[in-house]
């Protein structure tokens, strides 16, 4: 077997903000690489820059030094084609049915509607929505929305999906079973997904690697390769002994921004 492609280089990325109150450096030299369908996380403190790094993957956000490559050329701006966003807050339109929001962002595309129609039915099965395409946002559940929202990002095909925390809003049950679904869902369609989340469970379960980030300014502080095959059992030694590495290193991590 071939080694997957390289499809992401984060080269030596740096960013600031200016605020109000003085410079905020949010990432300092932050070097990362992830092969096309690989399940990478990013796990860190709350503020050390894991929203500022998928926003530059997503085209959103500028680097103030170094620089992105996808498929080996710069990031320089949103592109449909590479890289769809999923954020903890649906934000499904509350007018449009669940068919109408998974179809959203082919409209944006320009793509025809019998075709956006037809794509966004095929979803609706593997999004664990069939009979809800004519339903509104108001009629689901937290987990359904998110189903939407990540249904919508799948729609336009990008190779990369950017997952900023997708189930930090749901019950703790819901999200066990979110995982599961996710995993299926990313194990069918191959996509690249980077994905941030602070449940350790959600990252030993579902992650090939986890890159853990340091206290603001977020650097990568280790990179842990996770070999074991799916679906995984939370039990397992291996992932007993990774559990309480991951966590050692999230501990110190924790601790330094809380002071
Ligand atoms: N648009 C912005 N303007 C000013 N400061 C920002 C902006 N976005 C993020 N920050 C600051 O940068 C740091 C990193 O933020 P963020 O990337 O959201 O971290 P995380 O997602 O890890 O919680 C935080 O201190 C945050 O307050
Ligand atoms: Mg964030």
């Amino acid at each position: 077997m071939t080694a997957p492609a390289r499809l992401i280089a984060v080269e030596s990325v740096s960013k600031r903000y200016v605020t109000s109150s003085g410079p905020v450096e949010a990432l300092h030299d932050v070097s990362l690489t992830v092969s096309e369908g690989e399940f990478c996380t990013l796990i860190g403190p709350s503020g050390c820059g894991k929203s500022t790094l998928l926003g530059m993957l997503g085209g959103l956000v500028y680097p103030e030094s170094g620089r992105i490559l996808v498929d080996a050329r710069p990031v320089t701006g949103p592109d449909p084609g590479r890289a769809a966003t999923v954020f903890q807050d649906p934000g499904l339109f509350p007018w449009r049915t669940v068919l109408e929001n998974v179809e959203f962002g082919l409209e944006l595309a320009g793509s025809a509607a019998a075709r956006r129609r037809s794509i966004a039915t095929a979803l609706l099965g593997p999004l664990g929505l069939k009979g809800f395409a004519e339903k509104y946002p108001r009629e689901l559940s937290g987990g359904m929305k998110q189903r939407v929202a990540i249904g919508r990002a799948l729609a336009i095909d990008a190779k990369i999906l950017l997952m900023d925390e997708p189930f930090g809003a749901l019950d703790e049950q819901t999200r066990v079973l979110m995982g599961e679904w996710l995993l299926d869902i990313w194990r069918r369609t191959r996509k690249t997904v980077i994905f941030v989340t602070h449940s350790l469970h959600e990252a030993l379960f579902l992650s090939t690697r986890i890159a853990v980030m340091t206290a603001r300014p977020g650097r990568i502080k280790s990179v842990l390769e996770l070999p074991m095959d799916y679906p995984r059992s939370m039990e397992s030694p291996e992932l007993v002994a990774l559990r309480a590495k991951l966590w050692g290193e999230i501990r110190e991590e924790s601790l330094r921004a809380m002071q």
